[in-house]
């Protein structure tokens, strides 16, 4: 099967299999809020038309006024972008030709990215069923390569490290002045977010990455951010383009950041319908990986390629994120992002009826 490399824009996907897409599809391989974007940005839409007309601020220096006052950072240590992907791009520019060590499975573009600049790539894979980071194997990886890429909660499991795993990763990349670039695209979906945004400044070789497009259900805006040194962040904005950001994003972004009763209704929205999910896979038999956020891994055991299971699912509209693009998972399980409830009880009902029919 040649399918799509990243989740969402299903009609790909269906063309890739040579499939009739059915009349209803529901996409689970796109992980953005259910709930939907901020309602204020429609309030504000026709009010912001007036910005189109002129170059947007090169500066970003709203947003990232907003972005200080939202994580407690400086807004000289913050570098805004056109999305989380377009800040992984510079800093892979900025990596050119070095080693890189990859901590898999995980987002697809670190390497697509570095690959690109001629990088060097080491991978270092976390297994389930346990996530365990396996520090002695990392200590010994992190010392001999320039950058780490690790995400965190990490996507695809959803999986969440206590703060102490992550404040020793942080020290042993700083100890052997290897950049370490925590993406931390999805933290503000986990009920008890930990995050390492507030040390990015402090520790010359820590990069902490942000996107406001899964959250804030804007991906067709495009807008993420970067906190670090202010010296690093220079180096790394030097090759991103002039106005790289556009007006509404920086409008539609600053709005979201201010805000926080729409990040807060998505985590507790998420924590009770994540774990109705969860609890529902494991009462049917199927395994899942312990998700903190808003998706999660899961797989029939009795299958090793999930393929029939997967294939079965489009069949019925309800399209997954494969796995065969993740190494360490080769296609042995299937991703799913939390959505509505009626949408979930779709997915629920399905595999019902798989686990009748098997
Ligand atoms: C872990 C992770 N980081 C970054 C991104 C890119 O986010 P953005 O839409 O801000 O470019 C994604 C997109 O799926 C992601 O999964």
């Amino acid at each position: 099967m040649r399918l799509p490399a990243h989740g969402s824009n299903p009609e790909h996907l269906f063309s890739a299999l040579g499939m009739d897409s059915p009349a209803e599809i529901i996409d689970f391989s796109v992980n953005i809020n259910p709930l939907g974007a901020p309602a204020a940005i429609k309030h504000h839409w026709e009010s912001w038309l007036k910005e189109i007309a002129d170059y947007p601020d090169p500066s970003a220096s709203e947003l990232k006024e907003a972005i200080s006052t939202h994580d407690g950072v400086p807004a000289s240590h913050v570098l805004a972008g056109n999305g989380a992907s377009e800040l992984i791009t510079l800093i892979a520019r900025y990596l050119h030709g070095k080693k890189v060590l990859i901590v898999h499975p995980t987002f697809s573009e670190y390497e697509s990215a570095c690959s690109n600049e001629n990088c060097t790539i080491l991978h270092h894979i976390v297994h389930p069923p346990n996530w365990q980071l396996d520090k002695e194997a990392l200590q010994h990886k992190i010392k001999v390569v320039d950058a780490v890429f690790f995400c965190h909660p990490n996507n695809p499991a959803g999986v969440q490290y206590d703060s102490s795993a992550i404040d020793w990763l942080i020290d042993g990349c700083e100890r052997s002045k290897t950049l370490l670039i925590i993406d931390e695209a999805f933290y503000d979906f986990a009920s008890s977010p930990v995050t390492s945004i507030q040390k990015a400044g402090d520790f010359s070789s820590l990069l902490v990455l942000r996107s406001l497009t899964k959250m804030y259900s804007i991906a067709g805006l495009r807008l993420g951010y970067l906190a670090g040194s202010p010296e690093l962040l220079a180096r790394i904005q030097k090759s991103q383009p002039q106005w790289s950001l556009n007006a509404i994003a920086l409008k539609a972004g600053t709005l979201c950041l201010n805000d926080s009763g729409h990040s807060e209704q998505a985590r507790s929205y998420m924590e009770a319908e994540r774990a109705r999910l969860l609890s529902y896979l494991s009462d049917r038999g199927f395994l899942h990986s312990p998700s903190a956020v808003n998706f999660y891994l899961f797989k029939d055991p009795s299958l090793d390629d999930q393929e029939t299971l997967f294939l079965f699912l489009l069949r019925k509209g309800l399209v997954l994120r494969h796995t065969y693009n993740f190494p360490g998972l080769h296609g042995t399980w299937l991703r799913a992002a939390v959505k509505r409830e009626t949408e979930n009880n779709r997915l629920m009902e399905a595999l019902f009826e798989w686990k009748q029919g098997n």
